[in-house]
């Protein structure tokens, strides 16, 4: 049984002081509330000081992104070690707004600019392993643009982003991974993907990490849908076979919502 698990991705919000007050909010909605793993996911500058909100609660935290080096000669870069040390369990690789790919396109935002935002394939397998390197939970986001899938071309895409973040892996590292399946199209559109079509496409991540590491270790793997989960749409998604829980950018930015999602996931 795969005990569910929600993620708020803060992404570019919330000040120090924000994070604190929704912690102190966020922390009595869901004490007590089993059953379920829940991790905030705050922009760097905001983890020391939600990991102190978070001590001695039911609630983890993870980062949005790091470098896959030790240390060096990598300006604005955040390393494993300090992602760990600051206290988090959790880190999210290689986002869809990490590799460039946006599900509302931005005006200004030209191809030059995009650059900004800088991983690929590559660096999302050697992220996801200096994560596991590091005893940090990578929660590696999968995921296919509007066009790929008009052009039918999801499955190979989605595919093929799994295929490329395990690289390398062991069976016995791939346990220590969750996988986001996050349809590109469904972030931040308010357009959910459809929770069958969802389901189906986590159990087609689900056999390419049974391909990968054997399918025992494929059942143990948690995968997330992620793009416009609310409150309302969350009951659909958890309940299919393949949906492990969720990783929600929008929704987890106020405490009440966030929180509905939290107990309606729990098992
Ligand atoms: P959204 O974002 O819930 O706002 O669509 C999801 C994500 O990017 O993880």
């Amino acid at each position: 049984m795969r005990t569910p698990f929600i993620a708020g991705n803060w992404k570019m919000n919330k000040t120090v002081g924000e994070a604190i007050a929704f912690v102190d909010e966020f922390r009595g909605l869901v004490a007590g509330v089993a059953g379920v793993d829940i991790a905030l996911c705050p922009a760097f500058i905001a983890l020391e000081a939600t990991v102190k909100a978070t001590a001695g609660t039911n609630i983890a935290v993870g980062a949005q992104g790091m470098f896959w080096k030790e240390s060096g000669a990598y300006t604005g870069e955040v390393s494993p070690s300090m992602v760990k040390d600051v206290g988090c369990k959790y880190v999210i690789i290689g986002h869809s707004e990490r590799r460039g790919r946006f599900g509302v396109p931005e005006a200004g935002m030209t191809e030059d600019l995009l650059k900004v935002f800088g991983d690929t394939d590559a660096s999302v397998n050697v992220k996801s392993s200096a994560a596991l390197q590091h005893d940090l939970t990578p929660i590696i986001c999968v995921g296919e643009t509007l066009d790929e899938r008009q052009a039918g071309n999801a499955d190979a895409v989605v595919q093929s982003q799994v295929r490329a973040a395990l690289a390398g892996f062991t069976a016995d590292q791939v346990p220590g991974v969750v996988l986001a399946y996050e349809p590109v199209w469904a972030i931040g559109t308010g357009e959910t993907c459809e929770s069958n079509e969802a389901n189906r496409v986590c159990g087609l991540i689900r056999q390419t990490i049974a391909a990968v590491a054997g399918p025992s270790v494929a059942d143990t793997v948690r995968v997330q849908y992620g793009g416009s989960v609310k409150p309302d749409n969350i009951e659909e998604l958890i309940g299919k076979s393949d949906i492990d829980g969720a990783l929600v950018g929008g929704a987890s930015l106020k405490p009440d919502s966030f929180a509905a999602l939290v107990k309606a996931s729990a098992l």
